[in-house]
């Protein structure tokens, strides 16, 4: 059984329906991703999963419990939490107390803030500065640190990316092999094509609210990727 199972998800907003019948599953201990280019649904498709968005037909099982209209905060609480796109941290409390906002919304277990200071050491030399007056990748760590603090057992992370330097996106990728040797389950969102491939052995592709392709990552043609990822016609 799959930890988490999307069945024939459907989400609008209003009249307009940004996500048309998405199917997907991951398995304990699995690291997907989710990639799609600018309004292909995929922030849409992450809310709905984890109960931010309610507008939505389909079935989301998770641990094989049926979710779809369960809320997002006892969602969180039965192990699925999100870093949202653009980190969303609280600008004028500190990191450590970022941190501990985490803890309180979730469960018990051995994301403390101490595993976080290991994880991400900056962030120990920094946790009693103010969020605000973090570079845009320690704020990335923050937002992670605070959805682990969670103790999650499926993470779902969109855009972390989003407007980061190269070498900072690699310090960031860098941190999933010690959370996944937790046995954490990751959902990746992205549309930085090689970093999301180079993140997850399985992949889905969102064009205009549908998968236009999905597969083992290692089984993906570039060229197919981007065709399914612009929704142009393959070049021979
Ligand atoms: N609150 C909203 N009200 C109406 N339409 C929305 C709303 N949020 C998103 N949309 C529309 O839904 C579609 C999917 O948006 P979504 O944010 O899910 O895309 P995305 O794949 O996450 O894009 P990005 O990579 O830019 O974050 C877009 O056409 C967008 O304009
Ligand atoms: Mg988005």
């Amino acid at each position: 059984m799959p930890l988490l199972e999307v069945e024939n998800l459907k989400v609008s907003y209003g009249d307009f329906q940004a996500v048309n019948g998405v199917s997907l599953t991951l398995d304990e201990g699995q690291t997907i991703s989710i990639i799609g280019a600018n309004g292909a649904g995929k922030s849409t498709l992450l809310n709905a999963i984890s109960g931010i968005h309610g507008q939505k037909t389909g079935t989301v099982r998770f641990a094989g419990k049926d979710i779809t209209r369960h809320r997002a905060d006892r969602i969180a609480r039965a192990g699925m939490t999100m870093v949202p796109e653009g980190r969303r941290l609280f600008g004028s409390l500190s990191v450590e107390e970022n941190l501990l906002i985490g803890a309180s919304a979730g469960r018990a277990g051995q994301w403390t803030t101490g595993a976080i200071y290991e994880l991400f050491p900056i962030l120990g030399e920094l946790r009693h500065a103010v969020a605000n007056s973090l570079s845009g990748g320690q704020q990335q760590m923050v937002a992670i640190g605070r959805a682990l603090m969670t103790n999650p057992r499926v993470l779902l992370c969109d855009e972390l990316s989003l407007g980061l330097a190269p070498t900072i996106i690699n310090d960031i990728y860098r941190c999933f092999g010690a959370i996944r040797s937790t046995g954490v389950s990751i959902v990746v969102i992205e549309q930085n094509v090689t970093q999301a491939v180079a993140a997850a052995g399985y992949a889905y592709c969102l064009l205009e609210g549908q998968v236009s392709l999905e597969g083992p990552t290692d089984m993906l043609a570039m060229d197919d990727i981007t065709a399914a990822y612009f929704g142009t016609e393959k070049t021979e």
